[in-house]
């Protein structure tokens, strides 16, 4: 056991725990130091001295911590607690999702079975965590279950022009989804800077020749232009696009770059929306850079190699990770049968939220051991 100026060291069950004083003392998980009944932080952490050291320390047999502060504190620190936390040695690492192009397949589950066995539906979760897509078949084709399906795993995310989308053949509608044409793949609101995460695509009708759905996992193309092209990748993380949908009573608007970045250099944003963007008003030396960059990786997700292709059946509903994957359709033939489809957005988060609460993973360990009889 060694304690140095700002952290301490030491040895057990063959790891060593290297640990900074002022990150023990504040998360110490006494009951003046946290509200026993929510676990929640009550001590304040500015509030810990600056010089904040122990003046003992024990570790046990099975490994707990006792520490007493020179702030005349003590606080104890169980085993499983600190191997959850340590992070001594564990550089923090995201949670990789697995890329994929053509050919993989949209993981499908059936609606009733999701709905009586949290087994399938954390399955359907963990599709959307990893993979970003999901479909789910024989979903009522009724107007609205997109709405009632949405609320039983979370929340609806409220957009402008309806709360729930209708996607139908329409002369007058404010969108190019509402003429036949084909849709090259996008993300949904782009016109926001926070772009709904989660769509839900309920297919109630889907009878006229044509209208596939195409999926392209965004993040793979993106990953693909790095590789191929860093300097085009790094060009559209850093010029701002502006994107626009409006009908005649709303209008959204948001300027940002197409690729975002986490800390970790992982793309957390991604929006592409060919009808969408404005024209470009960059610096007028980034102009040609932009577009030479813009359509390669246009020319990527439109490729054979990265597009899912299927025709989904009435009552499928897709569900897909709106700051990932790309969703489209081939054109369809209006006279030949009827197609509609509802659209709902969430947020991923809250589907998270849920996948948390049915692991059961969700009440934090407590620090404080639990009392041994
Ligand atoms: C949409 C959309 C695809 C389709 O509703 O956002 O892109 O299949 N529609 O019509
Ligand atoms: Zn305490
Ligand atoms: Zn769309």
């Amino acid at each position: 056991m060694q304690i140095h100026d700002d952290h301490i060291e030491f040895e057990t069950g063959g790891v060593i725990r290297r640990l900074h004083h002022v990150w023990l003392r504040d998360n110490c998980g006494c009951p003046d130091c946290r509200v026993p009944q929510t676990a929640e932080r009550r001590l304040f952490t500015a509030s810990i001295p600056d010089d904040i050291a122990p003046r003992g320390i024990k570790v046990s047999a099975d490994g707990d911590l006792a520490i007493e502060w020179s702030d005349g504190h003590s606080s104890v620190f169980s085993a499983e607690w600190l191997n959850r936390f340590d992070y001594s040695s564990v550089a923090p690492t995201p949670d990789h999702a697995e890329l994929w192009d053509s050919t993989f397949t949209v993981p499908r589950f059936d609606h009733d079975e999701m709905f009586s066995d949290s087994v399938v539906e954390i399955a359907y979760l963990d599709a959307l965590r990893i993979f970003g897509a999901a479909v789910v078949s024989n979903v009522p084709a009724l107007a609205g279950e997109v709405e009632r399906f949405a609320t039983r795993l979370g929340h609806v995310r409220e957009v402008a022009f309806e709360r729930v989308h209708n996607v139908y053949h329409d002369p007058e509608g404010y969108n190019v989804a509402h003429t036949p044409i084909e849709l090259k793949p996008h993300t949904d609101m782009p016109s926001y800077h926070w772009p709904p995460s989660i769509q839900l695509l309920h297919f109630l009708r889907n009878r006229a020749v044509g209208g596939e759905t195409v999926l392209v996992d965004g993040w793979h193309a993106v990953e693909t232009l790095r590789q191929e092209d860093p300097e085009a990748f790094s060009t559209l993380t850093r010029i701002p696009v502006s994107f626009q949908l409006f009908s005649d009573d709303e209008d959204t608007a948001a300027t940002a770059p197409m690729i975002q970045l986490d800390p970790f250099g992982d793309i957390s944003t991604f929006r592409f929306s060919n009808q969408l963007a404005l024209p470009v008003r960059a610096r007028f030396e980034d102009v040609g850079e932009f577009y030479r960059a813009y359509r390669k990786l246009g020319r990527i997700i439109d490729s054979a190699e990265s597009k899912v292709v299927f025709k989904a059946a009435d009552g499928d509903l897709v569900t897909v990770h709106g700051h990932r994957v790309l969703h489209g359709r081939l054109p369809f033939e209006p006279g030949t049968g009827e197609r509609h489809l509802q659209d709902v957005y969430m947020e991923y988060d809250d589907l998270m939220a849920r996948r948390r609460v049915l692991l059961g993973i969700h009440k934090p360990l407590s620090p404080t051991p639990e009392a041994k009889t």
